[in-house]
């Protein structure tokens, strides 16, 4: 199977979706609010800095760090995407330069270096092949740079029925997306679970330094089942909305974060 043929269709035809839904809420963010969620803004200082962004999608989170002093990069497969990401920074009269790639062809595109490489929150498990990953990241990094991602955590894929270990073969899912907004029709998509070893060893295998790793007992995003909704007021008096999963009555690992440096 054309792996990248068939996730091509199918983001393509998400991206139509999730362009109108409450879930990315575009008017929101042209109106000044940011799509980045309170893990990553914590945890990433990116003024004056360039960053690229990986599978940035239609590009909400890669211009929401623009708006925070980044000079911005996206890259993705999906030229809906990149079409819809190139508008809205028209739109928002922010800088940033998108390109649509597959992920392992994009250094060779890119020809440059980035202080940070970012990625977030459902990236990872439309890519085969984790070590290749890794050496694109280590490739598109300055010396000193900064790797970090906010990923949603593998354990959850197990209460879903997925395997958390690595398999020989993908998942083969015919599925409708995500977002409030779906008519219900159904995609193909292929995807491979990433268990947290995984991700650390090819990390550490490109030459990568882990710096940091963090978990969270919530998601940002209301996007799998049985998820309990949480208003909690951080130290700043600020508001987030936070998606927790009990089992046994005890909390489950929904998020992890990772940052690594490329030292010189
Ligand atoms: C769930 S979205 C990422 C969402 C992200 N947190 C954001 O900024 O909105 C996954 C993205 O990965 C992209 N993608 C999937 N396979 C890819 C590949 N091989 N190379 C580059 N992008 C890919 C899809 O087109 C999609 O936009």
């Amino acid at each position: 199977m054309d792996y990248l043929a068939v996730n091509k269709s199918a983001w393509d035809k998400r991206t139509k979706v999730h362009v109108g839904s409450k879930f990315y809420d575009v008017d929101g963010f042209l109106s000044g609010n940011s799509a980045l969620q309170e893990i990553e803004f914590e945890e990433l200082d990116v003024k004056g800095k360039s960053l690229l962004h990986l599978q940035c999608h239609f590009g909400l989170d890669t211009l929401s760090w623009a708006r925070e002093g980044a000079e911005v990069t996206g890259i993705d497969l999906s030229s809906v995407a990149i079409e819809q990401a190139r508008e809205l920074a028209v739109k928002s009269q922010l800088e940033a330069n998108f390109i649509c790639s597959d992920l392992y062809s994009a250094a060779d595109k890119l020809e440059r270096q980035f202080d940070i490489v970012f990625t977030s929150y459902g990236a990872i498990c439309w890519l085969p092949d984790l070590n290749r990953w890794a050496q694109m990241i280590k490739q598109s990094l300055k010396p000193g740079g900064e790797f970090y991602m906010a990923e949603f955590h593998p354990l959850e894929a197990l209460f879903d029925g997925y395997s958390y270990f690595a398999q020989d073969e993908p998942d083969v899912d015919e599925e409708g997306t995500y977002t409030e907004n779906c008519s219900g029709e159904k995609e193909t998509l292929v995807s491979w679970p990433h268990p947290i070893s995984e991700v650390f060893n090819a990390l550490i295998a490109a030459g990568l330094e882990i710096k940091r790793y963090n978990e969270f007992d919530f998601s940002p995003y209301d996007a799998f089942a049985n998820l309990e909704k949480e208003l909690v007021t951080d130290k700043n008096g600020k508001q987030h909305t936070r998606y927790a999963m009990k089992h046994n009555d005890q909390r489950v690992p929904l998020v992890y974060s990772i940052s690594a440096i490329n030292n010189p």
